[in-house]
């Protein structure tokens, strides 16, 4: 990956940088691309944009308030302060009561998925998924030996007849449909939102087949746009039948671990229940306090401003620069907010020839069939705006748009990767 800005010129600073090989170094972190590499493959948040100082002082929050009990092993359903204010921001988002009781703090959306996979379903079930959605959640639900059956979708999402159709066909086949897995809002890898229209038709198929949905809202809080997405599935369907998964991975960082789900009062008890919680009590308990200590005084959502603006000018800089290197044969969209853009190549173009491409030009991206089954003929790829700074993501378009036409680059002059 390229050296990260300083943190000082950040609004949260930090402590003093170290150069970024020492910070950022491969069996510390996932993955570290090779040096000179623009890494615009996963869905990362820059480190520069990683709130070290603000995560510091949280924890310092938290053992000053509750001081041993911070280090116990903590309430089953997860600490009773941050699942009271989340359940009030779910009221005050939604217009309805949500209460505390109807929310369970996760290890983050991964290990909800699991969670779930195993609590709510059982081997041999169907998972309905759209055409295309995050692949790391389709492998936990392979992994839980579980089926995957895509569902078509057009650019608002999933289809409802399309969802009808295939509900009805696994109940003639006598198939168990675990749940419908959906992700509504910002997605990945597409980066729509679903219009509130299309939510209502899939919630009223799911209930009429009396089917589960699981809402992976993983990028909710990331909107990059001034209006607020639609309300949510859970929040439409009154909180019934609904599982809504969120997540601090991609507000606060994915090493704290930390997410929620939210569910009605009998499905959260449920998976509460589960022998993990009795056992280990809750997931994330000391992180759960020192995160809670910044919802209470409004640091987090101070904090969620500054992403989301500087997530938009990442967005920006590299959808123009994708724009204008490329030309208009090019099929792209605005994504509505979240952290990839979804291109797809000119007509008759193949994945293969996208991706070897961009390796040729040191830019890593991620290829369009991890998420689904390409259309022929419509090869496409997915590309990280959340990783890098706004220069890096320029050159990195330049340089794939000079990959794909079979030119040479331009010098980059001034620049070092
Ligand atoms: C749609 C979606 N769901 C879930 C996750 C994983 O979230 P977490 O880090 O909370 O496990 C990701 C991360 O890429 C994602 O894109």
């Amino acid at each position: 990956m390229t050296a990260s800005a300083p943190e000082e010129g950040l609004p949260h600073g930090s402590a003093p940088v170290l150069p970024h090989t020492r910070r950022w170094r491969a069996g510390v972190v996932q993955e570290v691309a090779p040096p000179g590499v623009l890494d615009l493959g996963p869905g990362y948040i820059e480190p520069a944009l990683l709130p070290v100082r603000l995560m510091a002082g949280a924890y310092q929050n938290a053992l000053a308030e509750y001081g041993a009990a911070a280090l116990s092993y903590g309430h089953d359903p997860g600490a009773l302060p941050l699942r009271s204010r989340l359940a009030a921001r779910a009221t005050a988002a939604d217009g309805r009561l949500c209460e505390p009781e109807q929310i369970l703090l996760t290890s983050g959306t991964s290990q909800a998925l699991y969670l779930l996979a195993t609590a709510l379903a059982a081997p041999g079930d169907t998972v309905l998924t759209e055409e295309f959605c995050y692949d790391l959640g389709q492998r936990i639900f392979l992994d839980c030996a579980l089926r995957l059956r895509q569902v078509a979708m057009d650019a608002s999402g999933m289809l409802p007849e399309a969802l009808d159709q295939a509900l009805t066909e696994g109940a003639q086949a006598g198939t168990t449909t675990a749940f419908v897995y959906l992700t509504p809002t910002h997605h990945n890898p597409l980066g729509h939102t679903m219009p509130s229209v299309r939510r209502r038709q899939l919630i009223e198929v799911a209930a009429h087949h009396g089917v589960m949905m699981v809402e992976d809202d993983a990028y909710a809080e990331l909107s990059l746009s001034p209006e607020p997405p639609p309300p949510s599935l859970a929040a439409l369907a009154g909180y019934r039948r609904v599982v809504r998964l969120c997540s601090f991975s991609k507000t606060l960082g994915p090493g704290l671990r930390l997410g929620w789900l939210l569910a009605d009062r009998e499905t959260a008890g449920r998976l509460s229940g589960h022998g993990l919680f009795a056992s280990g009590g809750s997931l994330n308990h000391t992180t759960s306090l020192a995160v809670d200590s910044l919802l209470a005084d409004g640091a987090y959502d101070r904090h969620l401003g500054v992403l989301r603006e500087q997530l938009r000018i990442r967005r920006d800089a590299l959808e123009g620069a994708l724009r204008a290197a490329l030309g208009d044969r090019w099929a792209l969209r605005t994504p509505s907010g979240g952290f990839f853009l979804w291109l797809r190549g000119e007509r008759g173009t193949g994945e293969a020839e996208l991706l070897a491409g961009a390796a040729g030009a040191g830019v890593r991206i991620a290829a369009g069939s991890r998420f689904g089954v390409p259309r022929p003929g419509a090869a496409a790829v997915r590309l990280a705006f959340s990783f890098n700074p706004p220069e890096s993501l320029e050159r990195a378009a330049v340089r794939l748009a000079a990959a794909w036409s079979g030119s040479e680059p331009a010098p980059e002059i001034g620049v070092r990767s």
